[in-house]
């Protein structure tokens, strides 16, 4: 699999800053996948399942790292990271299932390298690690990034937001211990590909979509140009 950089363009790396240097080192490590899984388009899922997990949670880790969290956002978070740790190991054996590689305990090994990091505390550790796991195992943004411009994107985006999630991130239950973010909030301080990464992963479907994404990705980049740019289209 050939991998070449997606986010080389400076202003991405100018965007990231603000988010704290490690978040954006793990950032630029979510690059373009420039060509197809060799063996097949169903060959790669279980690949890209296991690097979206990795970005995920390296993004998570920079958000520790950068601080500015509430006790209540830093609680939730490393919530996250701990579960993410634990199915990362599942993963990864689908992942090298479907690579067909037969020794599966360097990359086990890695991972429970990790998941040490962590509980000690290693959150710098944590960072760098999960930093060159995703060189290894980039998300495929093919048709994601770069965001469309155009504002035909735009209203695609708005349309899919208002009908599908406003219900619930536009009026958030206070109560709850996991209460749906504001994604406007959330598109301004992420990136790009961040952004499209929280939405390939945060977007779960229903019993009856066999809860798997049930955004398309034309459907991911549409929302995440209106999320990043709904100010561009006036009210
Ligand atoms: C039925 C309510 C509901 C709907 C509809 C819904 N969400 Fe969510 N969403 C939530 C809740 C609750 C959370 C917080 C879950 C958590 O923190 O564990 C969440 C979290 C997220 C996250 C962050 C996940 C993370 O990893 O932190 C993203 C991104 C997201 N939603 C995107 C969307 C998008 C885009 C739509 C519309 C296509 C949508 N959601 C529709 C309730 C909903």
């Amino acid at each position: 699999m050939v991998a070449q950089s997606g986010l080389a363009d400076g202003r991405e790396g100018a965007r990231l800053r603000p988010l704290g240097r490690l978040c954006g080192g793990a950032l630029v490590a979510i690059v373009l996948v420039a060509t197809a899984a060799p063996s097949g388009a169903a060959a790669g899922e279980r690949t890209q399942r296991f690097a979206l997990e990795i970005a995920v949670l390296s993004g998570r880790s920079g958000r520790l790292l950068s601080g500015g969290l509430t006790p209540a956002q830093r609680g939730r978070v490393q919530a996250k990271i701990r579960s993410a740790l634990g199915v990362l190991p599942l993963l990864a054996r689908d992942c090298l299932e479907e690579q067909r590689r037969a020794d599966e305990r360097p990359l086990l090994a890695r991972l429970q390298r990790l998941a040490a990091d962590y509980s000690h505390g290693r959150m710098h550790a944590l960072a760098k690690g999960l930093e060159g796991l995703s060189r290894r195992y980039p998300v495929d943004m093919q048709g994601l990034l770069p965001l469309p411009g155009s504002s035909r994107a735009a209203r695609a985006g708005r349309t899919l937001y208002d009908q599908r999630c406003m219900g619930c991130h536009a009026y958030p239950d206070a109560r709850s211990p996991a209460p749906a973010p504001n994604l406007f909030v959330m598109a301004h301080a992420f990136s790009d590909a961040q952004l499209v990464v929280s939405l390939l992963t945060g977007i779960r479907g229903t019993r009856s979509t066999t809860l798997v994404n049930p955004l398309n990705r034309q459907d991911i980049a549409d929302l995440a140009a209106y999320l990043k740019h709904k100010g561009a289209l006036g009210p």
